[in-house]
Formats: structure tokens, C-alpha cells, sequence
């Protein structure tokens, strides 16, 4: 009988990051062109890097487009970088030293959508055994293994593991994409907007059984929401994107109560108030992105910031230090560098909490 998969041992311990991305960038050609010229392409993600922690809730925010969702392909190796390097504790991926095969198994994806992900055609005990079936385990243990699973996400194996997708609600079929991801045991979960299709109190629980299986299978997420406060609670950091490039990344606390870019102050302007005197009467973020195809010169974030002065068309702003691990890619966050409120950031965040 072949035993149950276990997970990859770690390799560079504590210290060493589990995920590295190094430089990332994803060109995508354009359909078709104009008066016979080059159809050019769109830079969905642009010189991307940062790092997810061992045992860490890194959180990705930023608007529709932004690059969200091909930053977690290319982790995925769904899809191939333009430029760039992933490294999985400390091994580069696609190396000898780590081959994708054995990567892939160690890095999960849960999608929004909790019912094209899922075969109709299978029960649940098979769509969760499918994949440790791949690598080799046998049907009875893949079962056995199975049927765990659905009792640690919460559903009864001997009432749901003969049933079919059809027949689960919504947050039923996303506790199915969870205990699929896990059968693998894998080291990081990709979490893309996982509970958006769900009702706020479906949200929660789904949420709530997250943290506890990140804790039970010593689990790294990666979670990217639209809901700001949905990342407030689950994250220990925060990336925010802009257009394709890491604006801001610090720690959670850091990011939400002294927001040092623009843009992310805007984001977490715009969260709706539940209190009807702080609701805003002006959209705190003006217009719509620009055009990906032809992005703004230097900061793309400059078109729409306020606080914009000439200098901010010349390059793209460096990641500043602000300590404790909180960076901004903004002039105002940098010092004499030519922008006029260069200096005075670090003691005055452009948001407060009691904003
Ligand atoms: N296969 C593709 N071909 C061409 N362009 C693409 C492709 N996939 C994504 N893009 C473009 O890349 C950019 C980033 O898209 P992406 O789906 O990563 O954004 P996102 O942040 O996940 O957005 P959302 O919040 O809506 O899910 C967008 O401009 C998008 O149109
Ligand atoms: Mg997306």
C-alpha cells in the first residue's frame, strides 16, 4: 500500500523566505493592428518583487487589472514570465535542484470560482483524491486521505464524499477547492479573491476555517482580495499594486493606519463607512486607471495623484524605506529627491487612523 503524500521538508529554515519573486515581468502581445503598424503589448506586470515569509498571510491589493491575478499565474508557472525569477525556499524554480514537478506540488491555487475549478462529472472523494492519485498513492489510501480532508474543512465525509459539485452550495464547493489544494500538501496556497462569490456570512466562515488550516498544516497564503477589510484581517503584510508594479508592501498595521503612496491611501479612503458621518461626499480616487497599453511616463500612479509635480514624470520612483519593513515607491517617501514634500512624509502619513 503507498503511504499518504507528506509535504516537502523544509530546506533553508525559519530565516529563509519561502517564496522569492525577483524582477518579474509579463508582456502580452496585442491582437491585430493599426494602419500597419505594430500592435504593440500590454505590461500586465512590470519589474515585480517581494518576498512571502514562512508561515506569513501576505495580502495583495489594487484595482481590476492591476496585474493581480498573472502575478499568481506566473508563481503558479501557469504561464511564463517575460523576465524575472521565482525561488521557492531559497531553490530557483525550474532548476535542478527544484524541477517544476516537484515545485508545483508544493504551491496550490484557490480560485473565485468554486464551480469551474470542480469536474461535474466526479464525486467529491474522487476530485479530492485525484490529484494525490497522480502522484502515485493508491485508491484506498487517496480515499482514506480524502475523507480526512473533508471532515477538516468542516463537511461530513460520509454524507458529501459520494456526492457531486451540483449538489453543494457555494461555500461547500469552496471548502472542496481547499481540501483539493491541500491533498497535494502543499508549503504556499495562492488564495485569488477565494470568498468574493460568497454571502457575508458564508465569507466569514470560510475565512475563519483558513486561519485555522494554515495554523493545522503549518501553511504561507498568499491572498488577494478586492476587500480591504477582508485583507486587514487575514494578512500579516500587505502588497499593493498599481498598474502592474508593487507601489507600497509593509506590515499590516503599518499599511493601514500610515499609508505612505497616494494610491494606497486612496484605496483605503475609498472602503465604504459603515458610519453615516464619515461617508464621503467625493470619490477619493479620481478617474480610471490609464491606459495599460501606453502607461503614464516615470510614477504611473502621477495622472491621478494629487500630490503630482513635474519630477514625478522623469523615472519610476524607487521602493523607499520607511522601517520596519514598510516601503513605498514614492517620491514624497524618499528624501531630497526633488519632489517638494520629499522630506516631510515619515512624520506625517497620509493616513491617520483616525481618518
Ligand atoms: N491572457 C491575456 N492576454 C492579454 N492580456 C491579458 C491577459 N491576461 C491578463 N491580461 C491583461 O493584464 C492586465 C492584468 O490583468 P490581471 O487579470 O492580472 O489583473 P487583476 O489584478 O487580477 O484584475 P482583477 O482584480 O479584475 O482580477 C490587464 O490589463 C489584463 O487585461
Ligand atoms: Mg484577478
Amino acid at each position: 500500500m503507498s503511504a499518504t503524500l507528506q509535504p516537502i521538508p523544509d530546506q533553508g529554515g525559519p530565516a529563509q523566505s519561502l517564496l522569492t519573486v525577483k524582477d518579474l515581468i509579463k508582456e502580452f502581445p496585442l491582437k491585430g493592428s493599426l494602419l500597419g503598424r505594430s500592435p504593440g503589448r500590454v505590461q500586465a506586470v512590470s519589474g515585480v518583487s517581494f518576498d512571502v515569509l514562512k508561515g506569513e498571510t501576505l495580502g495583495i491589493v489594487g484595482e481590476s487589472g492591476c496585474g493581480k491575478s498573472t502575478t499568481s499565474r506566473l508563481i503558479m508557472a501557469l504561464t511564463q514570465p517575460t523576465a524575472g525569477e521565482i525561488l521557492f525556499d531559497g531553490q530557483t524554480v525550474g532548476s535542478r535542484a527544484l524541477p517544476l514537478k516537484e515545485y508545483r506540488r508544493q504551491v496550490q491555487m484557490v480560485f473565485q470560482d468554486s464551480y469551474s475549478s470542480l469536474n461535474p462529472r466526479m464525486t467529491i472523494e474522487e476530485l479530492i483524491a485525484f490529484g494525490p492519485r497522480v502522484h502515485g498513492v493508491d485508491q484506498p489510501t487517496a480515499t482514506k486521505a480524502a475523507h480526512e480532508l473533508l471532515s477538516n474543512v468542516g463537511l461530513n465525509p460520509d454524507q458529501f464524499g459520494c456526492r457531486y459539485p451540483h449538489e453543494l452550495s457555494g461555500g461547500q464547493r469552496q471548502r472542496i477547492n481547499i481540501a483539493r489544494a491541500l491533498a497535494l500538501r502543499p508549503r504556499l496556497l495562492i488564495l485569488d479573491e477565494p470568498v468574493s462569490a460568497l454571502d457575508k456570512s458564508v465569507q466569514a466562515q470560510v475565512l475563519n476555517l483558513l486561519v485555522d488550516l494554515k495554523t493545522e498544516y503549518g501553511l504561507s497564503y498568499l491572498f488577494i482580495s478586492h476587500d480591504l477589510n477582508v485583507v486587514q484581517h487575514m494578512s500579516d503584510r500587505v502588497l499593493v499594486m498599481y498598474m502592474g508594479r508593487v507601489v507600497e508592501i509593509g506590515p499590516v498595521d503599518s499599511i493601514y493606519t500610515s499609508a505612505a503612496h497616494p494610491y494606497t491611501a486612496a484605496l483605503l479612503a475609498s472602503r465604504p463607512s459603515t458610519d453615516p458621518d464619515l461617508r464621503r461626499t467625493e470619490p477619493p480616487l479620481m478617474g480610471d486607471p490609464p491606459n495599460p497599453i501606453n502607461p503614464p511616463s516615470g510614477c504611473h500612479f502621477r495622472t491621478r495623484c494629487k500630490y503630482a509635480e513635474p519630477i514625478c514624470a522623469k523615472s519610476p520612483p524607487a521602493m523607499n524605506a520607511l522601517g520596519q519593513g514598510h516601503h513605498a515607491a514614492c517620491l514624497m517617501a524618499g528624501q531630497s529627491n526633488g519632489h517638494s514634500q520629499s522630506l516631510g512624509l515619515s512624520s506625517a502619513p497620509l493616513v491617520s487612523i483616525a481618518a
